[in-house]
């Protein structure tokens, strides 16, 4: 497992100073944290084991309120608290005796192939969280060969990410009220290489977001003492935000007073994009957009047969990470049904933070899953590096539990549930 070399350091740490002699104490002494390796030898995966690792030196160089908008849930965030609890209770039993394995981590969606089973969910305003994210996403997405999601509130536009963001790339939309600017931004998705049309629908309305308020963060943002004083208190975020445009919804420009003074006084984002679709407005888009269309928000299996009527191409599994609504189900928790009743492809997320969270999605029927705050936490915590570390993390987690599980592909999974 380990080389001779490392597996007969001598261990400080340990009572009695010993040499270490075998493998599994040089398992033991090296997944310690307390093992002699200086910070210089550290790489990322030393420093940053877990998607948990990133997520906290996230918090750090954050100001409060970027923090917050990134992080909370609506309410007293009891959603975004089921969807953890309730992937805890999704276990599997372990195989022994299965001989050597090589985990098949492949797999395919929407008639793609993908060499990994995950994907970055769509963030708006990723360039408040960090500079240049939406950037870093694409392109660490491109090389991994997965798909990224750019949101219609992202801080760069659909022109901006063109030619960084891979040949799987889908645009997620709000729905927009006026047809001729709904027009106009699917035609500019399709021109700037966006293939996937993702249309969210569990955004009917403004979310509370009590802890994003307490935070400071106002709608649209203003430089108050409060903020300035959380600024001030993490440089690296001051620094890169300032040395960067600072952020706004770049989409939006064509179509708000923000760009044009002689635009209408209700051209800003909320009116502009805050409808609550309906069955027809998607019927609409179905026919608007010739490639796969991708619903959004989905939590009751009941929709599934007349999104499947209507023409989707798959449904993404949803609650907004608890940022909407503080009584829904856990992702997770409504998988099995909504499997049973549509032979559609399952996106899925919601609280997943681990190779172990992406196998459980699969195994209770979900096709691929996507994550929204992790890749952020990543490139918050370190910078244009972070989301390929994250790519790393998750690969191996998955290989790792693979093995535990004695499976070769995702197929044999269902059967490991205990
Ligand atoms: C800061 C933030 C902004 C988000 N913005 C959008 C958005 O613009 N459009 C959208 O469909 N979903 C948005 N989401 C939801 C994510 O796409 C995704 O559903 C959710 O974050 C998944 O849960 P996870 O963060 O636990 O992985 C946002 C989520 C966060 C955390």
């Amino acid at each position: 497992m380990f080389p001779t070399d490392i597996a007969t350091l001598h261990a400080p740490n340990s009572r009695q100073g010993r040499i270490l002699q075998s493998d599994r104490d040089a398992d033991l002494f090296f997944t310690s944290r307390a093992g002699p390796v200086s910070e210089d030898d550290m790489d990322l995966h030393s420093r940053y084991p877990s998607l948990d690792d990133p997520r906290q030196q996230a918090q750090k160089r954050l100001p409060r309120f970027v923090w917050d908008y990134l992080d909370s849930a609506t309410g007293t965030e009891a959603t975004a608290r089921a969807n953890r609890a309730a992937l805890d209770q999704v276990r599997f039993t372990p195989s022994i005796l299965h001989g050597e394995i090589t985990p098949d981590l492949s797999t395919e969606l929407l008639g793609q192939s993908y060499p990994l089973p995950f994907g970055f969910a769509p963030v708006g305003m990723s360039g408040l969280i960090w500079p240049g994210a939406e950037r870093h996403l694409a392109r660490t997405a491109a090389d991994a060969g997965i798909p990224y999601s750019l949101s219609t509130v992202a801080s760069l536009a659909p022109e901006d990410v063109k030619g960084d963001s891979g040949p799987q790339a889908g645009f997620q939309l709000y729905p927009p009220r006026d047809p001729a600017l709904l027009s106009d931004l699917l035609g500019r998705a399709r021109s700037a290489g966006f293939t996937t049309l993702i249309l969210t629908v569990d955004v009917p309305a403004p979310s509370r977001r009590e802890r994003q308020t307490r935070g400071g963060l106002t709608n649209p943002p203003q430089l108050t003492p409060r903020i300035l004083w959380q600024i001030m208190r993490h440089p690296a975020w001051a620094i890169a935000t300032l040395r960067n445009r600072l952020p706004r919804m770049r989409t939006l420009d064509p179509y708000t007073t923000s760009n044009r003074a002689a635009l209408p006084s209700n051209a800003h984002a909320g009116y502009l994009l805050r409808t609550s679709p309906d069955w027809d407005y998607l019927a609409r888009l179905r026919d608007a957009w010739t490639g796969p269309l991708i619903v959004k928000g989905v939590l009751d299996a009941e929709d599934a047969p007349r999104l499947e009527e209507t023409g989707v191409d798959a449904i993404w599994i949803s609650n907004h990470a608890g940022r909407q609504f503080d009584a829904a189900p856990a992702t997770i928790e409504v998988l099995p049904a909504i499997r049973a009743a549509t032979k559609l492809p399952l996106l899925l997320d919601g609280g997943l933070s681990s190779g172990l969270d992406i196998l459980r999605a699969i195994a209770l029927g979900a096709d691929f899953a996507m994550l929204g705050r992790a890749p952020h936490d990543a490139v918050a915590a370190l910078g244009p590096a972070g989301p390929a570390h994250l790519v790393e993390v998750l690969t191996k987690d998955l290989t790792a539990n693979m093995h535990q599980l004695g499976s070769h592909r995702y197929t044999e999974l269902p059967a490991c549930l205990l």
